[in-house]
């Protein structure tokens, strides 16, 4: 199966992104859209057919399309992202996603953001964050469980989702950050620790050709994944880290 990789341009309305803190200067739409095509040829380069959704200006937050879709073995559950301003995001990508997957729906109360969805192999983390709750995480078991997965809440405290401070190299391997989670969570896998104050150093893609692409801000990344034996390729997402975004954000990928 070809791998495929969903992403959503840069919204013109881009400089309203939810953010923790007002961005200083305020966030560059153009910048920010540079940065996307970059990242989109990057993961060509990789490996991946790149399938792109259309913008929508009204969605500032539209093109972390991770946050609204998760795919789970051959199907993809479309999500309620937990901030109400992203939530109008789903309705594009489902129509995008429906004629390649089984649509499933997460309904009300439950909140998924993909951010919060890490997967090793049959073994599906869930961030329990201020973006998804626990309704969330069981519509997830619902489709995961009966193929097979496991499914594991964990809880997140001091970062955005589950994935704003840990990643998966492969299968058994995952990059995490102190700030993430608690590092027993992944007893069974191997964890690198990026150290530093910033998690989202933990926070890369793997490429369809095996790969790993790392932020280029995170130079340090670079050297740890490098030294593991990956091959690293880098790109500059330095105006979505400060929409509070990371690589994975800014794709749907199905391997
Ligand atoms: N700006 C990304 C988010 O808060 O969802």
């Amino acid at each position: 199966m070809t791998a495929v990789a969903f992403v959503r341009g840069v919204s013109s309305s881009f400089e309203q992104c939810v953010t923790a803190r007002p961005p200083d200067p305020p966030l560059n739409p153009e910048l920010a859209a540079t940065q996307h095509a970059q990242y989109v040829a990057a993961l060509e380069r990789g490996g991946y057919q790149v399938i792109a959704v259309p913008v929508d200006d009204d969605l500032a937050d539209s093109s972390f399309i991770e946050d609204t879709a998760v795919v789970v073995g051959t199907r993809v559950l479309i999500t309620r992202p937990g901030h109400p301003s992203r939530r109008h995001e789903v309705e594009t990508v489902a129509a995008a996603l429906t004629s390649r997957f089984p649509l499933h729906r997460v309904r009300r109360p439950a909140m998924i953001d993909g951010g919060d969805v890490l997967k090793m192999g049959s073994s599906i983390f869930v961030g329990r964050s201020d973006r998804t709750n626990e309704e969330g995480i069981l519509a997830i078991a619902a489709i995961a469980e009966p193929l097979g997965m496991s499914v594991t809440s964990v809880p997140v405290a001091r970062v955005l989702h589950l994935k704003s401070g840990v990643s998966a190299l492969d299968d058994g391997t995952l990059l995490w950050h102190r700030d993430a989670c608690e590092r027993e969570v992944f007893d069974g896998f191997e964890v690198l620790e990026v150290v530093g104050d910033d998690p989202e150093a933990a926070n890369v893609v793997r490429l369809a050709d095996g790969g790993i692409l790392v932020a280029e801000h995170h130079p340090e990344t670079a050297a740890l994944v490098t030294g593991k034996g990956f091959t690293v390729a880098t790109t500059d997402v330095s105006e979505f880290a400060r929409a509070d975004g990371g690589l994975t954000c800014l794709s749907i990928r199905v391997r």
